[in-house]
């Protein structure tokens, strides 16, 4: 929707209300949902035009990539590897206040914008009936940062949403506080390690246990990967020059609304949020094509718009490894 145009509608946890939020959701909507941790605002992963829209209403300044909430392992497992160690976590906090990173599956529908252009994806099983009824009802991963715009605390019951997103959002299902009220743990797991990347509402110690494996709790240095951050970040293999109003010898154009050259444009209507949609694949795209660098045009540095440039600026600089 678009922000202030509308009014914010508030569903109770009925059939028929969960019903019409899937319905919302399904058709690129946004709907704010109770989980056990906190309010989660979800869209549609599939859709990178619902994902732009969560990015543009919590106007976060950043694309860090979202987890992707499924009401079972086995619609996860459609769209993420899971190693033995994985599965053995899932099977003992699933449903509930845990989150793995996993290597996503290259025929998974999800879009390159929920994870920011990574080949991991972070997936969970929340433990709320009214969550996962919703999310069986919706039929598609529903992607879900925390309800909050950007800089704000996490809310935790529904009138916490209307307090701060009312009128950028479709409509916020009402089913009380939530239990945990904290986010959920954010663990990286690959065949043989598991790495602690945000501390929440699972701790260090009972994930030990359950992995049989020594795990540094939450908070020793060198363990946690704040993220999101840098080293998690997907960069092209090719250089990037910004701010071009045409490519020079050898580049290939990456355009916006008028400045145009060559097959590939972010939006040409100059739209922020297809522009936010098409970042990621775009690319990929052209990176397939073994170009040594991409000339990107100018990007008002508005609305998603810093995102899209925050992105570039990364993705510009030289590398960061490690
Ligand atoms: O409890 C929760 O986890 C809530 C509820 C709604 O499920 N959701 C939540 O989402 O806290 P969010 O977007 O506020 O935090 C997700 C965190 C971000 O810091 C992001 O950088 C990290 O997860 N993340 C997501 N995908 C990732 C990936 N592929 N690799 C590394 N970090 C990832
Ligand atoms: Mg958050």
């Amino acid at each position: 929707m678009d922000a202030g145009t509308h009014k914010t509608r508030i569903f109770d946890s009925s059939a028929s209300s969960l019903d019409r939020a899937a319905a919302i959701l399904r058709d690129g909507g946004l709907v704010a949902f109770p989980t056990e941790t906190v309010y989660g605002l979800g869209g549609d992963a599939t859709d990178a035009r619902a994902v732009a829209a969560i990015y543009e209403a919590k106007n976060r300044p950043q694309f860090n990539p979202l987890i992707a909430h499924f009401p079972d392992m086995d619609s996860a497992a459609k769209h993420v590897g899971f190693p033995p160690l994985a599965e053995r976590l899932a099977e003992h906090f699933w449903p509930g206040a845990l989150t793995l990173v996993l290597k996503r599956n290259p025929a998974s529908a999800i879009c390159d914008l929920a994870c920011a252009g990574l080949d991991t994806l972070a997936v969970r099983v929340p433990a709320h009936a009214v969550a996962r009824d919703l999310l069986r009802r919706t039929g598609r991963p529903v992607v879900a940062p925390s309800a909050n715009p950007s800089g704000r605390l996490s809310p935790t019951s529904a009138s916490h949403v209307i307090d701060v997103l009312d009128g950028r959002i479709d409509a916020v299902i009402d089913a009380g506080p939530c239990s945990i009220g904290v986010e959920s743990t954010i663990l990286a797991v690959t065949e043989d390690a598991v790495r602690i990347l945000r501390p929440g509402g699972i701790p260090a110690e009972e994930i030990s246990e359950a992995a049989g494996l020594e795990i540094a709790a939450a908070g020793d240095s060198g363990i946690i990967e704040a993220p999101g951050m840098m080293s998690s970040h997907y960069a092209p293999d090719c250089a990037l020059r910004l701010n071009a109003t045409q490519p020079l010898q050898g580049e290939i154009f990456l355009g916006f609304g008028e400045a145009d050259h060559g097959p590939y444009s972010l939006s040409k209507k100059g739209d922020l949020r297809e522009a936010a949609a098409n970042l990621f694949s775009l690319l990929r795209e052209i990176e397939r094509t073994g170009a040594s660098t991409i000339a990107v045009a100018p990007i008002p540095e508005q609305g998603l718009g810093r995102a899209i440039n925050d992105r570039l600026r990364r993705a510009a600089a030289p590398r960061e490894r490690g």
